[in-house]
């Protein structure tokens, strides 16, 4: 399972690339408005630069036309955009145009089987399933991404499917089993991801161990 940024922190994505584990990044634009500036461009070009692999980037509009263009203005930033499409009928419509022309759409704001598998169909390079935010109403995320797997491996549909909404590292584990191909996860779970107790007792043990002999 690859895992993704979810953010528009620009310190944030510097920070998580040298561990040298990001594979790409999502923004929407909620994370992008927390970032207290309203030039978009600005903000997806500068993570463009910082991560080579696929930057998730939301259209700000609705309709079907205004989307595709909007769209293709967008992915003229950089080589390495994907274009965020909401999973309704609009997005849907979008989706296979933009697709027909070879720019690369993350169906997102997915929260069924049925949104995923028509988003795979018009031609998504990836669909994004919302797991928090199905988890916070009630129901269980990542079944629901467990499914898609089990499905889109069924039918060989090449599209890939990231767990998104994350909120805690627990629902990493729980997407690397579900066989989600990537987990997008704000900067603090990714931190949390890589942090045990015993990882920091045993350290301090082996440095101080060695320092007790090295001292005599
Ligand atoms: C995914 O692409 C979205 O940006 C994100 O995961 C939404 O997460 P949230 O439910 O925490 O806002």
């Amino acid at each position: 399972m690859q895992i993704y940024l979810d953010t528009a922190n620009i310190d944030q994505i510097r920070e998580g690339a040298k561990l040298g584990i990001i594979s790409g990044v999502t923004t929407n634009p909620s994370l992008v408005s927390q970032e207290g500036t309203a030039d978009y461009e600005a903000v997806v070009r500068e993570i463009c630069s910082i991560i080579p692999g696929p930057i998730s980037v939301e259209v700000l509009v609705e309709g079907v036309e205004p989307m595709i263009e909007q769209a293709q203005l967008i992915s003229s930033w950089a080589p390495n955009i994907v274009i965020k499409i909401p999973a309704t009928s609009d997005g849907l419509e979008a989706t296979s145009a933009l697709a027909k022309e070879k720019i690369k759409v993350n169906f997102t704001l997915c929260f069924s089987l049925n949104q995923a598998l028509l988003g795979a169909l018009a031609g998504a390079t990836y669909v994004s399933l919302f797991v928090g935010r199905l988890d916070d109403i009630g129901h269980d995320g990542m079944e629901v991404v467990k499914d898609i797997v089990e499905v889109f491996a069924h039918y060989k549909l090449a599209t890939e499917v990231i767990a998104a909404s994350i909120r805690h590292p627990e629902h990493c584990v729980a997407a690397a089993k579900a066989g989600a191909h990537i987990a997008t996860v704000p900067y603090k779970v990714l931190m949390q991801m890589l942090q045990h107790p015993l990882t920091d007792v045993g350290v301090a043990r082996f440095i101080g161990d060695w320092q007790g002999v090295s001292r005599k």
